[in-house]
């Protein structure tokens, strides 16, 4: 594709040419099946995702905010008890914890990945504390030895925020498989993303994963039996269809995600921006490409004006949203998160993405800092 008319943050165009014969055949299949919540497609999406992730089971729910909040009640966690999870994230992943019934506890980030930091996390243990939730933002894996370590010491559960991060591993194995549960986003601008919500929670324990489906299902045991009180939080079979189908090329557009990345790396090497690193420890799937600089609102400004569409995850530290107001939430009480968020810029970043866009891109950053000396 030409980027002479700039190029967008996200254009799902190409995307949905690429895939319309797929996606048509799919929705046909549920179309003419009759059936359209909790059927076939469904049980086999949970099937073909567990297995494309290494976990035991899947549970496919309707968003990735259901699949955290699910995953933390599958684990008996409610009120009175604290999740430590990281202060840059969305805000969804704070929401998660808080409809669970639960008090999210934010601390401050590692610096090199913005993921949580686990100095910070020990530091924010309590008596009541009854998990931590790692976010894997970016597509970047967050370092979880040492959090599943503090996991281990005091005896807490590991909840992994995988929701961005589809396919990214952690010392070879696939993030949310690592800890007790692992939840999911299909947002449409996921790297696996529906056309509409969807969710699911990757679980290891078969009795877990069975009270997430009851629970998924307003707490059904048996029709109309309802023995808990769930919600309705069900994926539906025309997602599940299309996610089946979108499920084949994850592997495909992660390693497109992270040439990309690395041409961008080439690219912009060497003219003053803080360029994201992928750690030792990480294959990151590159959700989004974050790049950090002091003048971030101009230069912002600036590729708006050469027809760059650019994005700031996140502005507000979780601790600073007006949601999560509350005592020990403080403006200047997470330092790292604080500054960063005045820093990152999100570039486009999708697998339909040509070359030629990264480069003409790359070249307006070049030229948009030039202009700001
Ligand atoms: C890190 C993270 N957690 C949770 C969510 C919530 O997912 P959903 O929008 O599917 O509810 C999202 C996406 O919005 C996310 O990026």
């Amino acid at each position: 594709m030409s980027a002479s008319a700039g190029v967008p943050f996200v254009d799902f165009r190409p995307h949905v040419a690429a895939l319309r014969g797929e996606i048509e055949a799919a929705v046909a299949r549920v179309l003419d099946s009759g059936w359209f919540i909790l059927g076939p497609e469904c049980e086999a999406f949970e099937r073909e995702l567990a297995a494309a992730f290494g976990a035991r089971e899947a549970v496919a729910v309707a968003n990735g905010t259901d699949a955290l909040m699910l995953a933390l009640e599958s684990l008996g966690i409610g009120p009175g008890d604290e999740v430590v999870t990281s202060t840059l994230s969305a805000a969804f992943s704070g929401l998660a914890i808080r409809r669970a019934g639960a008090t999210p506890v934010f601390v401050d980030l590692d610096p090199r990945t913005l993921n949580l930091s686990p100095e910070a996390v020990e530091r924010a243990l309590t008596p009541r504390t009854r998990a931590i939730m790692p976010v894997h933002l970016y597509g970047h894996p967050a370092d979880l030895d040492p959090l599943l370590e503090l996991c281990r010491r005091h005896g807490l559960r590991l909840v992994e925020d995988a929701c961005q991060a589809h396919g990214a591993q952690y010392k070879g194995r696939t993030v949310g498989t690592l800890g007790d549960v692992g939840g999911l986003s299909f947002y449409p601008t996921k790297n696996l993303g529906a056309f509409g919500d969807g969710g699911a929670i990757l679980v290891n324990d078969p009795e877990r994963a069975r009270r997430l489906r009851q629970l998924r299902n307003g707490g059904q045991s048996d029709r109309y039996k309802h023995e808990l009180v769930g919600v309705n939080s069900r994926l539906d079979e025309l997602h599940a269809a299309v996610l089946r189908a979108k499920l084949r090329h994850l592997d495909e557009w992660g390693r497109r995600r992270r040439a990309l990345a690395a041409l961008y790396h080439q690219e912009l090497q060497g003219c003053g921006l803080e360029l994201p690193e992928e750690q030792p420890y990480a294959r990151a799937v590159y959700h989004l490409y974050v790049i950090r600089h002091d003048r971030r609102d101009a230069l912002m400004a600036a590729l708006k004006e050469r027809g760059v569409g650019t994005l700031i995850h996140y502005p507000i530290p979780l601790h600073l949203q007006p949601c999560f107001a509350g005592p020990g939430g403080q403006a200047g009480s997470r330092p790292v998160a604080e500054r960063e968020a005045g820093r990152i810029l999100s570039l486009p970043m999708y697998p339909e993405l040509a070359e030629e866009q990264v480069r003409f891109v790359a070249r307006a950053v070049r030229e948009s800092l030039s202009g700001l000396k």
